[in-house]
């Protein structure tokens, strides 16, 4: 049944959802709800056709003399220029690897053979481990620790605290573009400001982020950037942006044999090719939603942007309407901005608790109804011990993305209302 186009969205949700396949699914016989886009999103059809396509005709390894090897070396570098469009870099600058962790782990081994005892990184209780861990380390080098607090009202970050802990001996500042626990979109352009001030290179987690706004790796003017394809209707794959100059003085820890030319030292071994098929999918997939918005966008870029402002727009409209009724579920405690005045600081990620059963009871009884939301910290953990919910199951989260609709929305809180009685 086609959806009816709201005052909130140019997106023409019918036509989205239709390149989903997996969105048609069923549980128990009711339509399949997927509220769980920030453990990872469903995937178009031309992602799925990508990949196997990728398989049948081009599978091979790189930099071979003979055509499937060339066809290869080919995907690669069209992936590297779309995500170049994405970030607002130079394909040069793209740095693919098995998911965002192990990129992280890539660059903080690297960066820190140049640290030791008197060096600072400063890391901050929003954000999901894959930003913390790498860095904590490097404790082990004698490297110092310190983190940025949170406002405890509204999940913000204390960016006077971050103000304050940033200093001369601040190597680092990493910190994520938007909390895949709570939502909270940080200012992160103000925080690199903040980092550069002092001296320190700025390293951004914008996986939560990815797939509901756009990003300007220049226009931040951010060192690193790393974010997961899988977040953002592709493959199960982590990209990095990182500053020319940085990727080029930096020393990776690689094989001998591997080339010292950028941005492939960063890359180690044989990459997942078939995923990055999807990755070029994934980007044009979004660049042709936003060409149907903005018909004159010109470039990749422009079309990238105006899907962007779309989604962002649409999401807004959705995040209200959830808030609003989660708010009135009594004995429900909401976690993050709910100020509906403030939806441009958020993603249309939420998280709650409810009094008298934990996130995993709540969890289970959404499941077995077909509504797919998370329990736990969701590896947020400074954040779930900063609130002191790690003891007791942590947060139930609830993740919209823009293929989701508000009749979705309105079916979920009907049935988490009768859930919680
Ligand atoms: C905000 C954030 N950062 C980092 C990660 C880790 O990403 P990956 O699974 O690609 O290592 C996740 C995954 O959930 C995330 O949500």
């Amino acid at each position: 049944m086609p959806i009816a186009p709201t005052e909130t969205t140019a997106l023409d949700l019918t036509r989205v959802r239709a390149q989903f396949p997996s969105l048609s699914q069923t549980v128990a016989g009711q339509p399949a709800v997927f509220l769980d886009g920030p453990g990872g999103t469903q995937v178009p059809q031309r992602v799925i056709d990508a990949i196997s396509d990728y398989l049948k005709s081009s599978n091979a390894n790189t930099c071979g003399a003979y055509a499937t090897s060339q066809r290869t070396n080919a995907v690669i570098a069209d992936a590297r220029a779309a995500m170049a469009d994405f970030f607002g870099s130079g394909p040069d600058e793209v740095v693919f690897g098995p998911n965002m962790t192990t990129l992280t782990f890539a660059i903080s081994r690297s960066i820190g053979r140049e640290l030791g005892p008197g060096d600072e990184i400063l890391l901050t209780h929003l954000d999901h481990d894959a930003n913390v861990s790498p860095w904590r380390a490097l404790e082990e080098r004698g490297v110092t620790i310190r983190f940025v607090d949170i406002n405890e009202d509204d999940c913000t970050l204390n960016l006077a605290d971050l103000e304050q802990k940033v200093c001369t001996r601040t190597r680092v500042v990493a910190v994520g573009y938007a909390s895949n626990a709570v939502g909270t979109i940080n200012d992160v352009k103000e925080i690199v400001r903040m980092a550069h001030k002092k001296g320190a290179l700025a390293y951004i987690d914008a996986v939560h982020y990815a797939p509901h706004g756009p990003i300007d790796v220049r226009a931040l003017d951010c060192d690193f950037l790393v974010c997961s394809s899988y977040k953002f209707f592709g493959p199960h794959m982590g990209i990095l942006y990182g500053k020319r100059e940085h990727l080029q003085r930096l020393q990776p820890y690689k094989v001998r044999a591997n080339t010292n030319a950028v941005p492939n030292r960063w890359e180690w071994g044989t990459l997942n090719h078939e995923c990055i098929a999807g990755i070029t999918a994934c980007v044009d997939y979004l660049a042709d939603l936003g060409r149907q918005v903005e018909p004159s966008a010109s470039t990749r870029r422009a079309a990238l942007l105006a899907a962007y402002g779309a989604i962002q727009q649409y999401e807004r409209g959705l995040a209200e309407t959830l808030i609003g009724g989660l708010l009135t579920i009594p004995g429900l405690k909401f976690y993050g901005i709910s100020d509906v005045a403030k939806m441009e600081r958020r993603c249309p990620t939420v998280a709650v608790r409810v009094a008298g059963q934990s996130p995993l009871q709540l969890a289970t009884k959404l499941g077995k109804r077909g509504f797919f939301t998370w329990d736990g910290n969701y590896y947020a953990l400074n954040l779930s011990e900063r609130l002191d919910v790690e003891k007791d199951g942590g947060f139930l989260r609830i993740g919209l993305a823009h293929y989701n609709t508000a009749e979705e929305v309105q079916r979920f809180l009907a049935a988490l209302r009768e859930i919680v009685g």
